[in-house]
């Protein structure tokens, strides 16, 4: 956790509750810049589970615990929800016009949302066509989310108790987008590997227009290596940081083959996506984004780009954020984790 903050108006709080973290980043906007304030994160909260647990008010006192003992004195603030939560698919449109829509919308809605309609908050965006206009006459491409009413008005209500203003509520998939594509116009894939999920997408001008989600993610790293090397699964989390270590240290080191066979699905996943979105006539992938903590396994980049024979780096979220220069070595170490937050954050100043 950190402690030192800026303090005063202008300040945006993105919150990203997962299911085994919960993570705060604070900007502060100023002269039309923006500003790191401050940053709290605490991890194995499973005992606090906000997805799971019940109790709003036990939940709001967890919340600002963390963000209290870290200085934390946004109150605007700006939420996820957790994607494995969320609907999101591309609808086809067609013939409409701009009055019609939001029926024609609701229609398609009905076909491919597997929930009454009446449980769903619906939300979408009309998709650019190819010369980059939007199109409210003709045929369309609408990307759609539906969210379940019920966790919306959970979260709602944890805030409420919080006494914070939830400005809004979004998909992580948008915020991963805002923080690490920004205005960057190039068609990319976003790979998140988090400790419970590994989420995947291709954005294309700025759109999540492929969406996938996998049970391999970097949890299932450390199981491996806790199964195979006789460990606990605390030994093994320290294993695995530790060969990140040594792997950065002798950059001549190979990802070892343990790790290779476990990540094999999330390549086969990639591979899959990327074919798929080129035999749809869509472009090429120009490059793949890593981030969640599971991006921090050294070398993976590395492995990665000459497996898929595509340029692959690590994200970097604080790419439009100013910090001060020697808080650079442990931002670009967490960097990766909080680009959720971050995102989130970014949201009412955009
Ligand atoms: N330096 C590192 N090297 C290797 N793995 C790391 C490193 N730092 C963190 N991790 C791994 O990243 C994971 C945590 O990532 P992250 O914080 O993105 O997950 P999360 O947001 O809590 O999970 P989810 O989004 O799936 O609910 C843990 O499994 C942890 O072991
Ligand atoms: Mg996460």
């Amino acid at each position: 956790m950190s402690s030192f903050s800026l303090g005063g108006d202008n300040l945006f709080l993105g919150i990203d509750i997962g299911d085994s973290s919960l993570k705060m980043v604070e900007l502060k906007k100023k002269n039309r810049r923006i500003y790191l304030s401050n940053y709290a994160f605490s991890e194995n909260v499973s005992e606090i589970n906000f997805t799971k647990v019940e109790d709003v008010n036990y939940l709001a006192r967890a919340l600002n615990k963390i963000r209290l003992e870290a200085g934390i004195t946004a109150k605007k603030v700006t939420a996820s929800l957790p994607t494995f939560a969320v609907f999101s698919s591309i609808i086809n449109i067609g013939n409409v016009d701009k009055k019609g829509l939001t029926e024609a919308v609701n229609a398609e809605a009905k076909k491919v949302i597997p929930l009454p309609l009446d449980e769903m908050t619906l939300d979408w965006k009309i998709i650019p066509d190819a010369s980059g206009k939007i199109s409210t006459k003709g045929n369309a491409q609408v990307f759609l989310t539906g969210s379940p009413k019920k966790l919306v008005r959970k979260y709602i209500d944890i805030f409420k108790a919080a006494k914070l203003e939830l400005a809004s509520l979004e998909t992580e998939t948008f915020s991963l987008v805002r923080s690490l594509v920004g205005d960057d116009k190039s068609t990319v894939m976003i790979v998140e590997i988090g400790a419970n999920s590994t989420d995947l997408f291709i954005v294309k001008e700025s759109i999540p227009v492929l969406n996938r989600s996998l049970a391999v993610c970097a949890s299932t790293i450390t199981r491996a290596l806790a199964e195979k090397l006789g460990l606990t699964y605390a030994q093994a989390e320290q294993f695995k940081f530790d060969l990140s270590v040594t792997l950065a240290a002798d950059t001549n080191e190979k990802l070892p083959q343990l790790l290779v066979k476990t990540l094999e699905p999330i390549v086969m996943e990639m591979e899959y996506m990327l074919d798929f979105f080129q035999s749809q006539n869509k472009g090429n992938v120009e490059k793949i984004i890593l981030s969640g903590g599971g991006a921090l396994l050294l070398n993976l980049t590395e492995y990665l780009s000459k497996r898929l024979n595509l340029r692959v780096i690590i994200g970097d979220p604080w790419n439009r954020v100013r910090y001060p220069e020697e808080l650079r070595p442990v931002l670009s170490e967490v960097g990766p984790r909080l680009a959720v937050a971050i995102g989130l954050a970014m949201r009412e100043i955009d």
